[in-house]
């Protein structure tokens, strides 16, 4: 087997703590809940001497439960519909768990979408190639006494391929040696106790293979905002340009599903398409007329939902 380079494993390695990415976290709205929940999750696999001392701090006898807690499988799953911001999270969340375990944390991302679609077996190498290097690097920061001194996050994104159960009859023979060549890895680091986290995103939320399942310390949903997060995120944009309580109003309900089997805005839908669309129809001549922008919000149609598997 030819040997991968690093340029071809991964998109682009990003060190944190980094401002750039402290930026992109903080402009992801309505996601606190799973901001808390990941970075609490993270910085105890990356950094399992926190939990430690918390422990020993107020309950020095129980072992028991904190072997439980630092054997968690060393996976987290963020799953669900598109635009919702698991690829922003998966990408910046590692600056706040470098702040707050004042802990230095490489972030390694290897996309699937674009790559390993070419010849039979390319997918298998490079899942493998990149827990090999993975691995590698991580023993180089683990402390045998106390704190580590830094951790990895290893991102796979786009990871659709690698979800879907390969009890499923329309998956390829090669997408299954790559769920094999995952799981693989994801053991690998479990045994060798390295401070790695592996964060798998994907749409593919009601087929995730049942062992991938298992091996995963949390599955984040994610899914469409609903009326207060879209309200949130409008005002917060809306506001300063002079729309009023009435007309937010209105956009949220412009922008939420038109009756209940149809769907709303995508928090993308919001940012990437609503927003510019609003800007973009008075710039660069005139100030914004406020009514216009509620009939812009009636005439974008929000991006379908991922349909799982079938
Ligand atoms: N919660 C949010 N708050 C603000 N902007 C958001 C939010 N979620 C998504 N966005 C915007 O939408 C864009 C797309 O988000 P992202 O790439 O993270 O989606 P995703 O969940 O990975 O989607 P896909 O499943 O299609 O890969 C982001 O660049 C961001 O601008
Ligand atoms: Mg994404």
């Amino acid at each position: 087997m030819a040997s991968i380079s690093l340029n071809e494993i991964f998109e682009h390695i990003l060190n944190y703590p980094d401002i750039d990415a402290q930026e992109r976290f903080n402009r992801l709205m309505g996601l606190d809940d799973k901001k808390n929940s990941l970075s609490k999750l993270l910085g105890a696999m990356i950094n399992p001497l926190g939990v430690k001392n918390w422990i020993n701090k107020y309950y020095p006898n129980a072992t028991n439960v904190l072997e439980t807690i630092l054997r968690r499988p060393p996976l987290i799953v963020l799953s669900g519909d598109v635009g919702s911001g698991k690829t922003e999270l998966a990408e910046t969340i590692g600056d706040l768990v470098a702040r707050q375990e004042k802990i230095e944390i490489t972030l390694l991302p290897l996309s699937l979408s674009t790559r390993g679609q070419g010849r039979v077996g390319e997918m298998t190498q490079l899942i493998s190639a990149a827990f090999d290097y993975t691995i590698e690097e991580a023993k180089k920061l683990k402390s045998s006494s106390d704190k580590n001194r830094g951790g990895i996050i290893l991102l796979i994104d786009e990871a659709d391929a690698l979800a879907q159960s390969r009890e499923s009859n329309q998956m390829h023979h090669e997408d299954k040696a790559g769920v094999n060549a995952f799981i693989r890895g994801i053991d690998r680091i479990a045994s060798s106790k390295v401070p790695v986290v592996v964060i798998m995103c994907t749409n593919r939320l009601d087929a995730i293979d049942p062992a991938i399942r298992r091996r995963s310390a949390d599955i984040i949903k994610f899914e469409r905002p609903n009326e207060e997060q879209r309200k949130y995120v409008l005002e917060l944009n809306l506001k300063p340009l002079g729309f009023s309580d009435q007309q937010i109003d209105e956009l949220v309900e412009a922008t939420g599903p038109k009756n209940k089997d149809s769907i709303g805005y995508s928090f993308s839908d919001i940012t990437q398409r609503l927003l510019p669309a609003i800007i973009f129809e008075s710039y660069p001549s005139r100030s914004i007329n406020t009514s216009d922008a509620i009939n812009i919000a009636k005439r974008i149609i929000p991006t379908p939902q991922f349909k799982d598997g079938a």
